[in-house]
């Protein structure tokens, strides 16, 4: 196990970086000691904050808001690194797999090329079921929203604010 997980740190190696970056800004050691420190979140439920970030990247690009795509692109790493160290039963190469559609949505973002990042968005989808599907979860099928938008409560497109 302990293997394992070594494997995967190194694999994951260009997706843990960033991921370490947010949360070395963000967690300030000492200053913020959460309640719920040592909650290990279900499967599902890390799996649902992915597909809420899925949904957002998915709107964020469309409304050419890059610093938000990259943004929540950032978060979706950050919660498959946390499924694939809290959950050391996910075969690795499910995990893998993912590292390559992510770089290219990535490199789409960085391009601001909307339509590379619709062809790079859909390798990442495919991703997703590939894992469903080796998990014996071949009923969980996820594709780029339809409208109407969900998440009414937050603008995902770029704010001109004066
Ligand atoms: C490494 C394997 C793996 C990858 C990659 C993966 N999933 Fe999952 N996903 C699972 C498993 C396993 C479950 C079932 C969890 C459970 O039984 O509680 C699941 C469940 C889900 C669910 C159902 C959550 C619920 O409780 O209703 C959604 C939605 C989902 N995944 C979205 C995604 C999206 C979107 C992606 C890609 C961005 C993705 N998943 C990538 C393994 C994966």
């Amino acid at each position: 196990m302990r293997k394992k997980s070594k494997s995967i740190g190194l694999i994951l190696a260009g997706l843990a970086v960033p991921v370490m970056m947010t949360s070395w800004g963000l967690a300030q050691p000492g200053k913020f000691t959460s309640p719920s420190e040592g909650y290990i979140p279900h499967l599902g439920e890390i799996m649902s904050a992915i597909q809420a970030r899925h949904v957002k990247l998915w709107y964020a690009g469309k409304a050419a808001n890059w610093d938000l795509a990259a943004f929540e692109l950032r978060q979706l790493k950050a919660n498959l690194v946390d499924a694939a160290r809290l959950y050391t039963g996910i075969p690795v190469s499910n995990v893998t797999t993912m590292a390559e559609p992510m770089q290219s949505v990535e490199a789409a973002i960085g391009a601001k090329d909307a339509r590379r990042f619709s062809q790079a968005y859909a390798g990442l989808t495919e991703a997703c079921n590939g894992c469903h599907v080796s998990m014996q979860r071949p009923f969980i099928v996820i594709h780029a929203p339809t409208e109407p938008q969900p998440l009414g409560d937050q603008s995902l497109s770029p704010q001109h604010r004066p």
